[in-house]
């Protein structure tokens, strides 16, 4: 190539690029400035506004049904982890609701990440006070006193105000605050929690169309510090209303000797999926009223967990309460991971199967399988 037939081909490279960058500045597309670098972070508002707009559409196929979490504002992380799971093994396919409860206002913070990460539509709701504080009836003098006593004796959670608050809570009113009462069924999901396999199907689809009302993943043996007179105040129930306690209950599974006493099995309710309908009738409103009258949430410190599994298991029918062996679950510190390889595996599960805690000496799933006569799934005595 000649000296000047490569000066000429320099000369069209540059007039090419001055006017490309002659047009780029004519153009939109500006040479950002420093200012631009750094654009002001979108609202809230402004989230939501650009979810609705690009809303994938709605399926018919959808059970009235909603995601429900009790959370803080701090709780962001943890809660956008837990979204994460959910989202990614299950509700991408199919934009379930999400209700986000809290004592307090959420901020916009926590707003913008949630709505952004939830594929269905997000609401936040703040609790109501009078759901959240001591009815009249409690002598609050004396609350206190069994907080100082059960936070000497290291009992756990045994000296928190507000978790005994979120406990009464769960118990007796999330599924009456008003964002709720637009459902018929719920699933709860806590802050951190992991799902470790596709989720095969519709879960709210299965519990409608099997007539299922309760559903587990994890059981397990209560600290019988918590709730020393729990079963008493059952028993008071079941007996001023006989009529609320159903034939063919799940009672063998938290008795041992036919309702006498209480053997502290409960299904584990970090996690569930159920009717809120039922949750909304008057055998369980009945049965919250009476426990909350006699105190214990805040003489003593009665989880959600015992309550809605004491519940479940004397006023519906045993066949009424599933148990998910494909919801391979983890909230610090158990693990469900199905037992079964092939499960694992057409479900892509990434679990480890050392770590199911269902055939644990403290796992009372043992002990639902056998009660309830159901076949454990293969592998269950393995040694993994
Ligand atoms: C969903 O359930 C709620 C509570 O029963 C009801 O008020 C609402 O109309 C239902 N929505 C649909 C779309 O069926």
């Amino acid at each position: 190539m000649s000296i000047s037939a490569r000066y000429t081909r320099y000369l069209v490279f540059a007039l090419v690029g001055l006017t490309f960058f002659y047009l780029v500045s004519k153009s939109s597309l500006q040479i950002p400035t420093s200012s631009s670098f750094a654009p002001p972070p979108p609202t809230y508002e402004e989230v939501k506004e650009e979810k609705t707009n690009s809303q994938v559409p709605t399926s018919n196929e959808r059970v009235n049904a909603t995601f429900v979490t009790l959370a803080r504002n701090n709780d962001i992380w943890d809660i956008a982890k837990a979204i994460r799971s959910v989202e990614d093994r299950f509700n991408r396919n199919f934009h379930y609701d999400w209700v986000f409860l809290n004592d307090n206002e959420f901020d916009d913070e926590f707003k913008k990440l949630t709505t952004a990460l939830v594929s269905g539509t997000t609401h936040y709701g703040v609790i109501p006070k009078e759901h959240w504080s001591y009815p009249e009836w409690i002598d609050e003098d004396k609350a206190r006193a069994a907080r100082l006593e059960m936070g000497r004796k290291k009992i756990i959670y045994g000296d928190s105000e507000s978790y005994r608050h979120m406990c009464r809570y769960e118990s007796g009113f999330f599924f009456r605050h008003e964002l709720m009462m637009n459902y018929e069924w719920y699933w709860r999901v806590e802050p951190s929690i992991e799902l470790f396999c596709d989720v095969p199907g519709d879960p709210f689809r299965f519990m409608k169309e099997n007539n299922k009302k309760y559903s587990f993943v994890i059981s397990l043996y209560e600290y019988i510090e918590t709730i020393p007179t729990l079963w008493d105040s059952v028993k008071g129930f079941m007996k001023s209303h006989p009529e609320h306690i159903a034939e063919g209950n799940a009672m063998e599974f938290i008795s041992e000797d036919g309702g006498e006493s209480y053997n502290k099995c409960h299904f584990w309710s970090n996690f569930e999926i159920g009717s809120l309908e039922w949750l909304r009738s008057d055998q369980y409103i009945d049965y919250f009223t009476a426990l909350d009258k006699d105190g214990g949430f805040f003489y003593e410190r009665w989880g959600d967990a015992p309550v809605h599994s004491i519940a479940a298991s004397i006023m519906l029918k045993a066949e009424e309460i599933h148990f998910w062996n494909e919801i391979a679950y983890y909230h610090v510190p158990f693990t469900h991971c199905p037992s079964s390889e092939k499960t694992r595996l057409d479900l892509r599960c990434h679990c480890k199967p050392s770590e199911n805690f269902d055939w644990a000496g403290y796992s009372c799933t043992k002990r639902w399988f056998d009660v309830n006569n159901l076949q454990k799934p293969d592998g269950w005595d393995s040694k993994q």
